[in-house]
């Protein structure tokens, strides 16, 4: 069944069915929240709102490992990861999507492998291009389907926060090629990685990254997330309809 990470601004799903909560527990601790089995007008999926229910886990609190292990306990052996990231370029712009293409780790002591020699084996996964590529045309195709634009060649900057970026940092992540900014998605998609799952970002563009426009970034924030949080459940729509057929 496909699995779904929720992150900010999709605590919870809308206009779905909850039909099972899972609380889990794995090795390495207990997942952010009890994970949900939402039943949609067609199909079913895993759903684990990554910052907890409520939204209460900073980005670097979160135990990723407990995470992506849980939802291989339920059987997921695909995800869709949501995260609400900052634009750096002039596309996507605030309330539009992205698919995230490649990936920058700014992050540091995260818990995240689960292949470090010590709990596992030691092994080193390649890791370019970090999403799996086929499972990505899959969600491409699905936003092409329900109508919703994606932008495909973002690459995504992983910050530790959780505070927002200084100018001088976000002029920095454009020279190194970030067109988003975002402070998730890693260690996360490598641990999916490791745990042989497939795995694919879809970032909702929610504000201009610091320095990038004027104005407050918590009111671009508020301005846009519920626009760019419809599209993807436009884009879950269509996703958990098609597992369900295939
Ligand atoms: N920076 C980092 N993370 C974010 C941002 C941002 O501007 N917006 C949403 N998540």
């Amino acid at each position: 069944m496909l699995g779904v990470i929720g992150g900010t601004g999709l605590n919870e799903i809308e206009g779905v069915q909850v039909v099972e909560t899972r609380r889990l527990s794995t090795p390495w601790g207990v997942p952010s929240a009890p994970a949900q089995r939402l039943r949609w007008a067609r199909g079913e999926c895993w759903f684990l709102p990554r910052h907890g229910q409520g939204h209460t886990l900073a980005p670097h609190r979160i135990n990723y490992r407990a995470n992506v292990q849980a939802l291989q306990q339920l059987g997921v052996r695909q995800v869709l990861a949501i995260a609400a990231v900052g634009g750096i370029a002039a596309t996507p712009r605030p309330g539009e999507l992205a698919l995230v293409e490649d990936l920058i780790d700014y992050t540091w002591g995260r818990a995240h492998t689960f292949a470090d020699g010590v709990a596992g084996p030691l092994r080193h996964i390649e890791f370019a291009p970090p999403f799996n590529p086929e499972w990505r045309s899959r969600v491409a195709a699905c936003a092409e389907q329900c109508g919703v634009d994606l932008v495909t060649d973002a690459v995504l900057g992983v910050t530790q926060g959780p505070r927002l970026e200084t100018a001088a940092e976000i002029r920095r992540l454009a020279r190194d090629g970030c067109t988003l900014v975002g402070m998730t998605t890693l260690p996360e998609a490598a641990l999916a990685t490791e745990a042989g799952l497939d795995y694919a970002t879809l970032a909702v563009v929610v504000n201009p990254a610091a320095g990038t426009a004027d104005g407050s970034i918590h009111a671009a924030i508020e301005a846009s997330l519920e626009a760019g949080m419809a599209q993807v459940h436009r884009v879950l729509t269509t996703l958990v309809g098609q597992s369900a057929q295939a």
